[in-house]
């Protein structure tokens, strides 16, 4: 899915493209979408070109290592996160070009935040990058779930993330 917003993201040629991924606690969904980005981008041998982090809106858990059974269900899948949970600061919106919430409510705390319009235009919904899950318009939050939760988030994350990391790429090499 191709979204009009993706246009404007201030990304420029031979500059770090900086993702911020947020969810509620920085414990499941956001850390896990740090970890399938990373990996993507590591496969495709592009680490130095990118900048990926998570963060929380609430302040539940920082400090701590990514849920055990997120990272369990992550570890069948080759993925290691050794993230620590941090809260989201309006500073991030300086640091990070994009800033993807895992649902409308992240969304709109994150909305409640910006500093500026051209800091909110960075906020865009992980859902927008789905290609193939057209039945959810988020990630939904697993804490309270069983295992299908995880992998669920995990199977939405994979698609979403291969295509965010597409788009932003075709996106900077556009402005050469
Ligand atoms: P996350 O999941 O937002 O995907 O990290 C949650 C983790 C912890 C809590 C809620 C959601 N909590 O209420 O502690």
């Amino acid at each position: 899915m191709i979204i009009d917003s993706l246009k404007y993201p201030p990304l420029r040629h031979n500059a770090p493209i900086k993702v911020l991924f947020v969810c509620l606690g920085n414990i499941c969904r956001s850390p896990a979408a740090e970890g399938v980005l990373k990996s993507i981008v590591e496969e495709n041998n592009a680490t130095e070109k990118w900048v990926i982090d998570s963060a929380g809106t609430g302040n539940y858990h920082i400090g701590d290592l990514p849920d055990s059974r997120m990272r369990a269900h992550a570890r069948r899948r080759g993925l290691e996160l050794t993230h620590r949970c941090r809260q989201v600061h309006p500073c991030d919106f300086d640091e990070f070009d994009i800033i993807v919430p895992m649902d409308a409510s992240n969304e709109r705390n994150l909305r409640a935040m910006a500093p500026s319009p051209e800091d909110e235009s960075k906020i865009i919904p992980m859902a927008k990058f789905f290609t193939l899950a057209t039945r959810h318009d988020h990630v939904p939050d697993p804490y309270y779930e069983g295992a299908e939760g995880f992998e669920l988030v995990l199977d939405l994350l994979q698609d979403g993330c291969q295509n965010l990391f597409d788009t932003l790429t075709a996106e900077t090499l556009d402005k050469v």
